[in-house]
Parts: C-alpha cells; structure tokens; sequence
C-alpha cells in the first residue's frame, strides 16, 4: 500500500481565518500536539509576513524533532532568505515557494505577463534550491488557470529542483471530477518527475475541499494538505480529519495508509478549536458534537443491538469516549429502557410501560429530555403509586 503524506496548514492557512490569532507559545502547542497526530509536515507560517510568525516558525522549528517544519515564501528572495534564517534550526526545513498562475491573478494581482511568472518561477525555485534540499512549489489559482500554462509552470519549477507539487484550489472553485482530472493530466504529461510528489490544497467554497482532495489522490497525488477543523480563508481548508477518516474506513477502497495517529483526532480538533475561538458545528463530521449521537428509536434500537447498524466509525477510534443517545421524540422503547436502567432504576413491565407513555408526552413539548427530568418523572410516578 502507498503511504499518503499529511501537510499542515493550520498555523498559516488556517490562521488566515477572520477573527484568528495564534501567539508563539500556542502555535507550538499546536505544532506538538500535530506531532502527536502524526503529521508529516507542518506549515509553521510566513516568516517574512511578521517578527511574530518570523518567530513562532523559529520555536516551531526548535521544538520539532521529527516533523517536517515548512515556511512560506513568495517568488521574492527577501521572503526565501527569511524562511531559510527562520528554518536553520529545524532539522527537517522544507520551503513553499507560490507565484500564481491564473489569467486573472497575473493581470490584475501581479501585473505580470505569462513569460514573466515563468521566469519567476525558474529564477526563484534555482534560488531556493542553493538554501533548501526540499522545496515545494504551488501555481496560485491553480484550477483557475490554462491548462497548458499549467503544465508549463509546473513544468518549470520541476525542472528549476522543486520536489513537491502543490495544486491549490485558491478559491475553492473545482469539483471532484474536474480536480482529479488536473492531477491526471499533470502526471501523464510533465517530464522527469520521478522523485516528485503531488499534491492537493483545496478550498472549501463550494463544500467540495475534502472531496476535492481524496479526488487527487485517486489520481496519484501522494500527499495532502488541510486545516485541523477546516479552518482557513472564507469557508476554510480541507479539513484533514476527514481525509484521514476516508482514507482510513475506506481502505478497501483507496488502498492507502497513513502516519496518523487517529485517537488522537478529537485531542487535536479540540486543542485547535479552544486556541483559535472557532469552536466545531455539532454536525461536523468525525469530530462534531452530534457525530456519535443516535437520536431516533430506529437508529438508536440498531445502534444497542450493533453499533455497526449506523456507526461506521467507533467513537475510541478517534479518541471520542462514547456515542449517545439522546432521548428525544423521535427516541423508542429500547433506548429509553436502557437510559432508565443505566440510571438504576428497575421498574416492573406496567410502570415501565407507564414511564414510556410519560416520557414521550414530555418530548413532545421538550427539545431534549435530560437525565434530571427522567428521575423527575420516576419521583412523580413514586408519589402517584
Ligand atoms: O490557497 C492557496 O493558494 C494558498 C497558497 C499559498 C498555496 O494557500
Ligand atoms: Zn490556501
């Protein structure tokens, strides 16, 4: 089976969110407890952006000893001698070059000419190459960009040295079949690509990021970007979490592994979610509130028989203690005689039969009926008997 590599970017993509601040000693919480999940490479940030990411990518890169510890840098020497100072105490420094490639990003953004950003591309990549053994290079706007000029730039930045590829979906604009297709198109066509590695960075826009992603890597890309919790620019990144749960609980289907340590999924979702403010909508998949909780009588009698009637995945995989099933109006007789028992009531046939019956009047007017209201509904039951 091929190993699919795992590229952070929640210190730096994912602090792009409105409203998201990481300071140095938390973004090297991040970064360990990223370490603990087993990632490959971290994005630590933009070392040139700021003293303060010029710094925490230092600590990052100081605290780190196994992980791959990246920096951003634009196609301007400034950013890359930057990220190489920043770099020089990690013990595996990886640099991410960007230039876009998009008509409308060269006219309107760059004000370059196509020949121009290749020349870019080449002169900056050859740059890299004398400070870094292993550098990734990613056309900016990438699904939003000609296909041939595509090729052309990539092709560029492969042969100027750069190892990884990374094709970001800025904007979030692709869709699984198209996406894939790029990654194909790329592979068949660029030469002396051997020793390289692809690699999606997708955008969330139109709900598609991770979709998108595992679309990639059923098209060769061998490695993947995201955010913890999918957070980022707009609507987020790829949230990598679902990637590591597809490609785990479908192995059957795409036949890859990972370094990811899975029960430490919902540690790191919640570390990231308390430090950025950001917290998790209860219906996120893998780590939302509601992933593990059953809430009508069919699912939850199936779940009591056999989790595996709705869950496909057991909540210890990713470090969630339990699943739960709320009692609620939708709820039955089979979870509500189980709820009452692990509460330790033992009730005859009739005034089980009598509490059901009380139960499901009061759930009818209750979003959610809580424990206290159960041992409410015995006592009023005591005190009419
Ligand atoms: O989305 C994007 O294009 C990026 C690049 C810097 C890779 O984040
Ligand atoms: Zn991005």
């Amino acid at each position: 089976m091929m190993k699919i590599q795992f590229f952070d970017t929640t210190l730096r993509d994912g602090e792009q969110t409105p409203g998201v601040n990481f300071n140095t000693k938390e973004k090297v919480r991040i970064a360990q407890q990223l370490e603990n999940w087993g990632i490959d490479a971290i994005e630590a940030g933009f070392p040139n952006s700021s003293i303060g990411d010029f710094e925490a990518v230092q600590a990052i890169a100081k605290a780190l000893k196994k992980t791959t510890v990246v920096g951003l840098a634009r196609c301007y020497k400034p950013d890359i001698d930057r990220a190489y100072e920043a770099l020089s105490v990690a013990k595996f420094p990886q640099l991410h070059l960007f230039l876009a490639t998009s008509d409308i990003h060269m006219e309107f953004k760059l004000k370059k000419t196509p020949e121009e950003v290749l020349a870019a591309i080449k002169e900056h990549v050859t740059y890299a190459k004398t400070k870094f053994e292993v550098v990734q290079f990613s056309p900016e706007d990438a699904t939003r960009t000609r296909r041939e000029f595509l090729l052309a730039a990539v092709q560029t930045a492969v042969d100027a040295g750069a190892t990884i590829i990374n094709v970001p979906d800025t904007v979030g604009y692709s869709n699984p079949t198209e996406y894939g297709a790029i990654f194909k198109y790329l592979i068949d066509n660029c030469q002396n690509i051997e020793n390289v590695i692809f690699s999606p960075h997708c955008h969330d826009d139109l709900g598609m990021a991770t979709a998108n992603s595992l679309a990639a890597i059923e098209n060769g890309a061998r490695r993947v970007e995201g955010t913890i919790n999918g957070i980022g620019e707009r609507a987020g990144n790829t949230a990598l979490e679902e990637v590591a749960l597809a490609l785990h609980v479908r192995k059957d289907f795409y036949q890859h592994e990972t370094n990811i340590v899975l029960a430490e999924t919902k540690r790191t979702s919640d570390l990231v979610s308390q430090l950025s403010g950001v917290s998790v909508p209860r219906n996120k998949a893998i780590i939302g509130a509601n992933a593990y909780a059953h809430e009508s009588g069919i699912h939850q009698d199936g779940v009591l028989k056999n989790p595996d009637t709705y869950e496909i995945i057991t909540p210890s995989l990713v470090g969630v203690a339990t699943n739960s099933l709320p009692l609620g109006k939708l709820s039955g007789r089979h979870a509500f005689t189980s709820r009452m028992e692990e509460l330790g009531y033992q009730l005859s046939d009739e005034e089980m039969n009598l509490a059901f019956k009380k139960f499901k009047a009061l759930a009818d007017k209750k979003k959610q009926v809580t424990e206290n209201d159960l041992h409410a509904l015995i006592a009023g039951q005591s005190s009419e008997g």
